[in-house]
């Protein structure tokens, strides 16, 4: 019996010519899923993208007693919740999860989650998380590969996160809008997504504000309404395609994007060789047959985007020299360096640092995907290279790329979805 197992055949493609439209954020939908626990009304979220960790998050929901119905628009109701413990199975396929606990301690008083599993990207432990939630008054125990948190009535907090987790700003603002009294967080995360998580959040009635700042200020409130909302494009999808065109030599319109969400990666792509513009809602990038050399750090946002250094260091294996990048968010992000290898990538490693010595050309190989930006590098790589690229491990690209087989072959790529052992 074939496997089952989905797999990308690539040939090289380059000078493509077209426009690409980018869907909702995956990092947006995930948080604001989660907030519609903390009210008991039906809430309308639209641009949701259809990604597997979004079917993830739903699920969970469903396990809890959730209605959902997800066409064109996601309508979610939380009115029958009847568990308050997040099922283990399905936690441990999605760090996301923890966002759960925030929304169901602010609202229940009570929340389970599994300690988040160690991700293909480096340690991610919590403590960030439960430091700000014990901050508010919560019980919070860690016990047998669970965490459970457990208040009479969560109560405003100064909170000072050590490091601008994205992920603790998110559950700490949830958990903060239906405390007693004002919570303070600083040293808070600036991500687009949280200011979209906020705008979600005031929607529903809440009292927050300052996200898109290192301050953020919430106000408690007795109770929160259902709403409708439509979430900001993906801006690391976006600059995956801006990347593509550049490493292909591709001259891209990537429309639906906020420019503003996109200043690092252009920044960068234009210190690169290639030519870049944008107006209202698109960017356009040109790339040429010379890539120069760059240095990057990934810095949480405004810096450049940890979700984009996988990308980037695709296309800087073909660069006229040598770049270097420093890795500022994550301990293990480099599982991608030993594919491209495979592929001619001259690149040397030395804890969070990659030193990148541009080759003439890469070759297509076979090689696997090990977590979701790693393979849109190898697509990346695949597209740049000349001859075959066999790419396993699609499921994770999955995860945080709607249908982008499709959306490349639109545009002229040679990228086929293939099942089990079918041949090109
Ligand atoms: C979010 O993850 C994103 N995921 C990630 O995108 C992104 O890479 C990351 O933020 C950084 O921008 C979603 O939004 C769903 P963090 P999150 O908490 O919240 C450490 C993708 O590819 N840390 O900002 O989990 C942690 O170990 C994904 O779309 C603690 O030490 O990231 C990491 O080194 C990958 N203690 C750093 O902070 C904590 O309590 C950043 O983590 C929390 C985090």
């Amino acid at each position: 019996m074939p496997s089952q197992v989905e797999k990308f055949f690539i040939v090289g493609s380059h000078g493509l010519k077209g426009e690409i439209k980018v869907s909702g954020a995956k990092n947006s939908a995930l948080p604001v899923i989660a907030a519609t626990l903390l009210t008991r009304e039906p809430c309308v979220l639209e641009n949701i993208p259809k990604l597997e960790d979004v079917n993830i998050m739903l699920s969970i929901l469903k396990r809890l007693g959730s209605k959902v119905e997800f066409g064109q628009l996601l309508t979610i109701q939380n009115n029958r919740i009847n568990d308050l413990i997040i099922p283990e199975e399905l936690a441990r396929k999605i760090r996301a999860s923890n966002l759960f606990l925030g929304p169901l301690v602010a609202r229940f008083q009570e929340g389970v989650v599994p300690l988040p599993g160690g991700c293909n990207i480096g340690n991610r432990p919590m403590d960030l998380h439960l430091k700000g939630l014990r901050l508010m008054g919560a019980e919070v125990e860690e016990k047998a590969g669970f965490i459970r948190a457990r208040t009479k009535r969560l109560k405003g907090a100064e909170i000072h996160l050590d490091f601008p987790s994205v992920g603790a700003t998110e559950n700490l603002m949830m958990a903060a809008t239906l405390a007693q009294g004002t919570t303070i967080i600083r040293n808070a995360a600036r991500e687009p997504e949280i200011v979209d998580l906020q705008n979600f959040l005031n929607l529903m009635g809440a009292k927050v504000k300052g996200a898109g700042t290192d301050v953020i200020k919430i106000t408690g409130v007795n109770r929160l309404k259902g709403v409708t909302h439509k979430i900001i494009p993906d801006r690391i999808e976006a600059g995956t395609h801006m990347v593509m065109a550049a490493a292909t030599q591709s001259d891209i319109i990537i429309s639906g994007v906020i420019p503003e969400h996109l200043e690092a990666v252009m920044a960068k792509l234009k210190e690169a060789g290639a030519f870049v513009t944008f107006g209202d809602d698109w960017v356009r990038v040109t790339g040429k047959s010379i890539i120069k050399p760059v240095d990057i750090k990934t810095m949480p946002y405004p810096g450049f985007p940890t979700d984009m250094q996988p990308q980037i260091l695709a296309l800087l294996t073909l660069a006229q020299g040598t770049s270097i990048i420093s890795e500022g968010v994550f301990d293990n992000r480099f599982k991608h360096v030993e594919e491209l290898r495979r592929m001619g990538a001259d690149i040397r490693l030395e804890s969070r640092i990659a030193v990148i010595k541009g080759v003439p050309k890469l070759t297509g190989a076979s090689v696997i995907a090990h977590d979701l930006r790693a393979a849109a590098a190898l697509v990346i790589a695949g597209l740049a290279a000349e001859g075959m690229t066999v790419l396993e491990g699609i499921k994770n690209l999955d995860r945080g790329y709607e249908n982008l087989d499709l959306k490349y072959q639109l545009i002229g790529a040679q990228i086929k979805r293939v099942n089990g052992e079918e041949k090109y």
